[in-house]
């Protein structure tokens, strides 16, 4: 299998650096739970998370949509969504990418619906704007990406590649 950079190690790092201080910015003094959505946000919030200087709680919770080949099921299944009360509390999701918007739906319906949150704001590395099924958008995103199945930096093809320290296309 050929994999071919669509984005450097380094582009990854000053981008999410920039991303980290517009979220500063937003949140600034105030508590911020950021939720991760495992596992392919696992190398993309590790990262953020680091350049976050107000005072941060982090829960995961365990999603998905993809079988074991590159399209989408349609359907989200929630495999451990248990959270804390998040009632008046700042709630930003993080997720590697955003693709038909399924899961970013699915989670931003689940947050509304069970709690009263004062903020809630949806964060994605990937932001593959052509392949939306639903109507949703990220209020921080890093990069958009081709309709293209990409790899690597948590993204992964069958389990493997998610180590990868840059994002890749498979041929
Ligand atoms: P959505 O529900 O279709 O927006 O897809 C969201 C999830 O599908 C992401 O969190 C990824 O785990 C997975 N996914 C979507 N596109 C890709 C891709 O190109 N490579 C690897 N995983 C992907």
């Amino acid at each position: 299998m050929e994999i071919k950079t669509l984005i450097s190690e380094e582009e990854l790092k000053v981008r999410i650096a920039q991303m980290a201080q517009e979220i500063n910015g937003f949140y600034a003094g105030q508590e911020l739970y950021v939720i991760v959505a495992l596992k392919g946000a696992v190398i993309f919030a590790a990262d953020l998370v680091r350049h976050l200087n107000m005072p941060v709680r982090m829960e995961f919770i365990r999603l998905s949509s993809y079988g074991n080949d590159k399209v989408s099921s349609g359907k989200v299944n929630a495999v451990d969504i248990s959270l804390p009360n998040l009632n008046g509390k700042n709630v930003l999701i993080v997720e590697d990418i955003i693709d038909t918007g399924l899961t970013a739906k699915f989670l931003l319906d689940f947050i509304a619906l069970n709690f009263k949150t004062k903020s809630t704001k949806f964060c994605s590395l990937l932001d593959k704007k052509s392949a939306r099924k639903v109507d949703v958008e990220a209020d921080y995103y890093g990069f958009e990406v081709d309709n293209k199945f990409v790899i690597g930096f948590g993204l992964d093809y069958e389990g493997h590649y998610r180590n990868l320290p840059y994002i890749g296309h498979v041929s």
